[in-house]
This record gives C-alpha cells, sequence and structure tokens, in this order.
C-alpha cells in the first residue's frame, strides 16, 4: 500500500484558506491571528495530522534541532538517568535526542557514532563503552561531542562531565572504618575506565590514612558486569578469613554481590556491610535497605546539554577544555553497621568525630 504522503504547510493553509504565512505565524506563535483563525488553523492541523518537516528546515538552515546520545548500556538504570536529563534539557531548549546503545561493543559504538553523522546531527554527549573508542580524532572532527561519566583517555583535553568517583569512593570507605571495619574488601570495576579507577584511588586512600592494610585476596577485580559481582563475592566468602565489609564499586556487582549473599545463606548487615557505589532507583524496596554512593546521573545529563549547546552555538569553533566535576551524596541505610567484635574506638582511637573531609 502505497504511504500517505506527509501533508504540508500548504496543505494546511489551503484546508483552513489561509495564507502559508499565517500557519507559520501560529505554529511559532510569532503573529496573534484572530481567534477564530487560530482555531481554523490548528483543526486543520490536526485534521492533517500535520507535524513540520524538521529534516527539510535543518537542510534548509544547515542548522539541526537534532543531538545523539550514545550509552554503552541501555540496561543499567545509572545510564537511563543520563538519559532522562540530556532529553529533559534538549527538550526545553528545543531539540530532539537520538538515542543509541553500544551494548558495551566498541564496533557497535562506532556504528552509532557514523549513524548520528549520517543523520547530520548538532553533536552529541558520549558515554563511551571504551575509554578510547570514541574519542577517535576522526569522530571528534564530525561534530561537537561532550563525554559524560568516564573520561576517554587520561589526561582528557576536552569537554565533559564527570563526578568525583576518588573523594566519593574515600567518604564511603571512612564510612565504613569509622564503624569499626578493619577487614574491608572491594570489587573493583573496569581499571581501564576512570570511574572504575578514581574508585579504587579513593578506597586505597582512605584504608592507607586509617593505616589499614589492603589484603590482596581482598582486591576482587570485577568488570561492572552483575556476573563479576557474584563470582568475586563467592570467592571472597569462600576465604578462611572473611571480610567483614564489602565495597562494591557499580550497581551491577551489587547486584551480584546481593545474589551470593543469598546464595549463601549470608545477610547483610548482620554477616557481611555491603556499601554500593552507585544507588538504584528503587533502593527503598531492597532488603536489606542499600548503603550507597548515589551519583547525580540526571544531573550530569543536564550539565552535558548544556556544555554541548554551547559548543553548537559556537558553531564548530574551537572551545577550549571545560571538565564538570560533580559530587555524589554517600546515602548510609541499613546494609552497613558495626562488625559484631568490634567497635570504631578499635580502629580509630584518636578520631571518633564523622569524617569532614
Ligand atoms: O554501572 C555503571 C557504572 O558505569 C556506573 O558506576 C557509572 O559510573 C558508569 O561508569
Amino acid at each position: 500500500m502505497r504511504k500517505k504522503p506527509f501533508a504540508t504547510i500548504r496543505d494546511v493553509a489551503r484546508l483552513a484558506s489561509v495564507s502559508v504565512a499565517t500557519v507559520s505565524g501560529v505554529m511559532n506563535k510569532k503573529a496573534v491571528a484572530r481567534p477564530e483563525v487560530q482555531k481554523r488553523v490548528e483543526e486543520a492541523m490536526k485534521a492533517l495530522d500535520y507535524h513540520p518537516d524538521r529534516m527539510a528546515r535543518s537542510l534548509k538552515t544547515g542548522l539541526s534541532k537534532v543531538i545523539g546520545m550514545v550509552v554503552p548500556d541501555l540496561k543499567n538504570p545509572f545510564f537511563v538517568d543520563l538519559m532522562c536529563g540530556v532529553e529533559e534539557v534538549a527538550r526545553a531548549s528545543g531539540f530532539s535526542v537520538i538515542f543509541s546503545n553500544s551494548n558495551k561493543d566498541q564496533a557497535l559504538e562506532k556504528e552509532n557514532l557514523s549513524m548520528l553523522y549520517s543523520h547530520r546531527v548538532a553533536g552529541a554527549v558520549v558515554c563511551s563503552t571504551d575509554a578510547y573508542t570514541a574519542y577517535d580524532s576522526s569522530m571528534t572532527r564530525r561534530f561537537p561531542m561532550v563525554f559524560v561519566d568516564r573520561l576517554p583517555v587520561v589526561g582528557f583535553k576536552g569537554r565533559a562531565v564527570t563526578v568525583d568517583n576518588r573523594r566519593a569512593a574515600y567518604k564511603a570507605t571512612r564510612h565504613l572504618i569509622e564503624l569499626g571495619h578493619q577487614d574491608i574488601a572491594i570489587i573493583a570495576g573496569r581499571m581501564d575506565l576512570s570511574g572504575g579507577f578514581e574508585r579504587v584511588e579513593g578506597f586505597r586512600e582512605a584504608m592507607q590514612e586509617a593505616h589499614l592494610p589492603i589484603r590482596e585476596e581482598y582486591f576482587q577485580s570485577g568488570d561492572f558486569s552483575l556476573a563479576s559481582g557474584y563470582t568475586c563475592t563467592l570467592k571472597l566468602l569462600s576465604l578462611p578469613q572473611r571480610p567483614t565489609a564489602i565495597f562494591s564499586s557499580n550497581n551491577n556487582m551489587t547486584l551480584g554481590l546481593m545474589q551470593a549473599l543469598t546464595d549463601r545463606n549470608l545477610s547483610s548487615p548482620a554477616d557481611i556491610s555491603v556499601l554500593s557505589y552507585d544507588d538504584f532507583p528503587w533502593a527503598g524496596y531492597f532488603h536489606p535497605k542499600l548503603t550507597a554512593v548515589a551519583q547525580p546521573g540526571l544531573e550530569m545529563g543536564r550539565r552535558a546539554v548544556h556544555m554541548l549547546q554551547d559548543a553548537i552555538q559556537a558553531g564548530g569553533e574551537p572551545l577550549g577544555e571545560e571538565l564538570v566535576v560533580l559530587e555524589a551524596e554517600l546515602i548510609i541505610r541499613e546494609s552497613t553497621a558495626s562488625p559484631a567484635n568490634r567497635s570504631v574506638k578499635d580502629v580509630l582511637p584518636e578520631r571518633t568525630h564523622a569524617v569532614t573531609k
């Protein structure tokens, strides 16, 4: 069946018996048409299911009102928060967003960036699945890019919005130490991503400051996946001396950790304290309610679009680097408590007040 052609602004003008300029004025709310004229135009637009042809307009003006976003894992609620922040600010400023999922696949990420280029987007917010994929200079020359969450390369010189992972991980670890924990394990995420190694840095800093050793077997290397959180936790639970607390470096690994505790008939915090880097939209329904580092995903997305719009308005003129670093929040709930056999004075005799750093 031949596809019904899209209605044009001329079709609307003809049906409403007005000029094209009148229809345009009603649509752009620039010219105040008489109420009966406005009503005729709106009825004609509805009858014809008319929507302005944005592709034609951007071809004519050379200014696209579409931006792109690439995320590595659409199923991960952290990235959904980012996307909501991006969409909110884009919509408020009259931009549409083409979202694409790289599914943690470098080749797919490159395809997504090419797809966005073929759609002539005005710019893109990129959370790269690998630190280096999207940062290839041949890609960053195509359209303005703002990186979000993980930085593309160490010593990155460009435009990005991220979180002070090191400081957040430091404060989270201090919380465990101040509860009296000494045998604290970490399930690290991908160390090739800025978030992964910065969280380990913050953890290490807090442990060293409290003169607590990081035992080799208490440093488990995950990859930010649920499965790695599960297997790393089983390894920790099978040690002759189990840790009394586990710091999990992201949301997916925390889910794997909790499943492993359940499979071993262990509970938190009674048997082991659990601290999650990343909160969950449904944290209130967990049992126990997780102590978590909540990243400002929504705000990261919003700030990234504001930064991208500056670059778009600069019309391709090279803009200097800009790095926005937001603070994450430690939310203390039920899954962290003092270890059964120790209190805070055993660990920090010289310091019992809450960390202020
Ligand atoms: O689970 C996704 C993780 O990767 C989050 O911690 C976020 O920071 C991203 O880097």
